[in-house]
């Protein structure tokens, strides 16, 4: 698979910690020492909906695409506004795309951008393209009165344009059916410490998985794109893999845990700062609520 484009958007309203601190009992020092975050974009005007489609548009600009040439949308996302019609379908209809697509949302929260990618890889045909995005508004779900999710949850949306190529692309991922440790229904309840301590169990073995089926070393991997949940969970898996913190891109501290989104966020603006560059080696890696865990070898 190949990444043509990358694309962003988020609400422009952001909500620090010292503001979260006034509306429950906690402060930006537990914060930032517990999880890395220091705020985070809240929507006030903006609908999951035009943050999907601005992430798209901008994709689309770098990829220097037209709607015309998307062959298949695939959303991950667990808070549409509604169960029909899809963020996906609403997209078709947003970016001007063509009838004749394949357009559908996927439930994997927070490793849905994972199994969107993977489910993308499994259905592009030679000369197509897929539009894959995963888009959040976790503040719509979130319990404002509850400090220990509270104040882990961000909103935004990110976009990537793939075809198919000749290049390596890997894949492993996991279900463990579970109703209690994380759920959204209709707002988010989690066990964090047994959220934690699956995450990373999950993440580094995961990662490892790929690159052995890969057949690399680990020190070849250029950039590790993780899902962006916790900077200490980011930084166990560096640990139990043996590489440097610094290979693992990040914007947690200014956008929380946006859940599907978080992904395409951090690789959007990793590829735009120059970080991430052709060439070079990248593993994907997600978990979440399912609980799901998911990761992907690609080279570009
Ligand atoms: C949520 C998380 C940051 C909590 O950190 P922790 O070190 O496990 O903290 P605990 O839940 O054990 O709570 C420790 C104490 O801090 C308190 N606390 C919880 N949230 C707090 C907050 N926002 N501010 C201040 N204190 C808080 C707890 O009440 C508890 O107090 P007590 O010891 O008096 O009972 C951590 O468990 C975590 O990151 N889990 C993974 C969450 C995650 O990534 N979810 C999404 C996955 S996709």
């Amino acid at each position: 698979m190949q990444i043509l484009g990358t694309g962003r958007a988020v609400p422009q309203n952001i909500l620090t910690n010292d503001m979260l601190a006034k509306m429950v009992d906690t402060s930006d020092e537990w914060i930032v020492t517990r999880t890395g975050i220091h705020s985070r974009h809240i929507a006030t005007t903006e609908s999951i909906e035009s943050l999907a489609v601005v992430a798209a548009q901008n994709a689309l600009a770098a990829a220097q695409l037209t709607p015309h040439d998307i062959d298949i949308v695939i959303c991950a996302t667990v808070t549409n506004e509604q169960a029909t019609p899809s963020l996906a379908c609403l997209l078709q209809r947003d970016l001007g795309l063509r009838e004749d697509i394949l357009a559908f949302d996927l439930s994997a929260a927070c490793s849905g951008f994972v199994f969107s990618l993977i489910t993308a890889q499994g259905l592009l045909q030679p000369g197509q393209r897929a539009l894959v995005l995963g888009a959040e508004l976790l503040s719509k779900v979130t319990d404002f009165t509850e400090r220990s999710t509270c104040v882990l949850f961000g909103d935004g949306a990110g976009a990537v344009l793939v075809a198919p190529s000749s290049k390596p692309f890997y894949w492993t991922t996991g279900v463990r059916g579970d109703a209690e440790t994380l759920t959204v229904a209709p707002l988010i309840h989690m066990n964090g410490p047994a959220v934690f301590k699956f995450a990373v169990e999950v993440l580094a073995a995961s990662m490892h998985n790929v690159i052995t089926q890969a057949g690399v070393e680990v020190d070849q991997i250029d950039h590790f794109v993780c899902h962006q949940a916790n900077e200490r969970i980011l930084a166990s898996a560096a640990k139990r893999l043996g590489v440097p913190l610094e290979k693992f891109v990040m914007n947690l501290a200014t956008h929380g845990n946006t859940s599907a989104a978080s992904i395409p966020l951090v690789l959007d603006e990793a590829v735009r700062d120059g970080i991430i560059l052709p060439g070079q080696r990248i593993v994907i890696a997600g978990f979440g609520g399912g609980l799901t865990y998911g990761a992907i070898y690609l080279e570009q």
